[in-house]
């Protein structure tokens, strides 16, 4: 407050003062010109304001309609169920999950932000004042006459009159509320066990069986698809690699024949890559083994996912000198002579063990999937 300011009124005189004197005297006591103050809309209902007012209750009824599609499209899981790249259709439509999720909460925020400004720009009086600078905490008679300011804001802007644009902007903000809420609460609804239990869920790999009994081989990746389908895929057989050897191999089944973009897809599913090492016989003799996976080797010939199990990056390197298997991705080390537990770097746990054995006709196969969900932590795995 200015100290060459009018008198402050007395409490009694601020209850008797109108809006307009309040707001006069708050300029005064402020030491505030009101250079400017004109009525947004000094004629009332023209259509020029209608058309004004149509435009801000189209953003904010496009932020409401935005933010129920987002409410929706969380709500409804089944229009996004998984489907693997081989049902084109069903596809294309769970891989927009993610999309529909952003581009409609991004609508709702936008269009509600579009909408305060237009309203703030066609409807909330622009007044210009010059104001001297004061220090300190503000009076009770200055706090009055600010609300006062406010209110008379309010009114001049007509909010009052303007239902289309109220209801809009309730509606929108409705939505978006919603929308918000949802998205905590839809976390606590969604059952992360439902339909877990097949090779797409997150406990197994393409390495499951399809069919109690089904034959899973040891796939080399040739780098020859064209030959693969022709001729038929390369299996590794017991003899196959040299002692101190590692190659990595993808599952193949029977089913597979000749189907190019299933012999395909094998190959680039991020959790089929397996690290196929045979241990130098001396090495082999020294190996200690997980409680409970004593038989998942086949002699000197032992498979570990590559998928690391501190964020999932492809452990690749396989050091024969020290038996150690390094990820590039943070350098986390894990010990092939002791069930590929991790001896360096931030990974805390094993890399899981595949069962393997060979058939009647020498080749590798898998005797089931992994005995573990493979790669990184998520929420509901205890270990
Ligand atoms: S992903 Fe392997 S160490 Fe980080």
């Amino acid at each position: 407050m200015s100290a060459e300011g009018p008198k402050p009124p007395s409490e009694a005189e601020l209850a008797e003062m109108d809006r307009d004197e309040l707001l006069k005297l708050g300029g005064q006591l402020d030491g505030v010109e009101i250079v400017e103050y004109p009525e947004p809309w000094p004629v009332k209902d023209t259509r020029a304001e209608r058309r004004a007012q149509r435009r801000v209750a189209f953003w904010f009824a496009l932020s409401a309609l935005a933010g129920l599609a987002f409410v929706v499209v969380m709500a409804w899981p089944k229009w996004w169920e998984y489907k693997d790249p081989s049902d084109p259709s069903g596809h294309a439509t769970y891989s927009l999950y993610t999309p529909a999720l952003g581009v409609t909460l991004g609508l709702a925020v936008l269009s509600l932000g579009i909408g305060v400004i237009l309203y703030t720009k066609k409807f909330v009086p622009h007044e210009v004042a010059v104001q001297q600078r004061s220090d300190g905490p503000s009076a009770e008679v200055d706090r009055a006459t600010i609300l006062a300011h406010l209110a008379d804001a309010g009114t001049r802007n007509g909010i009052a009159r303007r239902s289309l644009i109220k209801r809009t902007a309730g509606a929108s903000a409705g939505a978006l509320g919603l929308a918000v809420a949802a998205l905590p609460i839809a976390s606590f609804i969604k059952d992360p066990w439902k339909d877990s239990d097949n090779e797409n869920g997150l406990w197994h790999t393409g390495w499951q069986p399809k069919f109690p009994g089904e034959k899973v081989y040891l796939r080399r990746n040739t780098g020859n698809l064209e030959e693969d389908v022709k001729k038929g895929v390369a299996l590794v057989k017991a003899e196959d690699l040299d002692a101190g050897a590692m190659e990595t191999v993808f599952p193949y089944r029977e089913s597979e024949k000749g189907d190019e973009k299933a012999l395909s897809e094998a190959l680039m599913r991020v959790d089929n890559p397996v690290m196929l090492i045979r241990l130098r016989p001396t090495d082999a003799a020294r190996v200690v083994k997980r409680k409970g996976q004593e038989d998942y080797n086949f002699g000197d010939y032992y498979a570990y996912t590559k998928i690391c199990s501190h964020v999932g990056c492809p452990t690749s390197l396989y050091e024969q000198r020290t038996n150690r298997i390094l990820c590039p991705c943070h350098q986390s080390q894990f010990d092939a002579l002791h069930y590929a537990k991790p001896i360096f770097g931030p990974a805390t746990r094993p890399l899981a063990q595949l069962p393997i054995t060979v058939d009647e006709e020498g080749y590798l196969i898998a005797k089931g999937d992994f005995n573990e969900a493979i790669g990184p932590a998520f929420w509901e795995r205890k270990s």
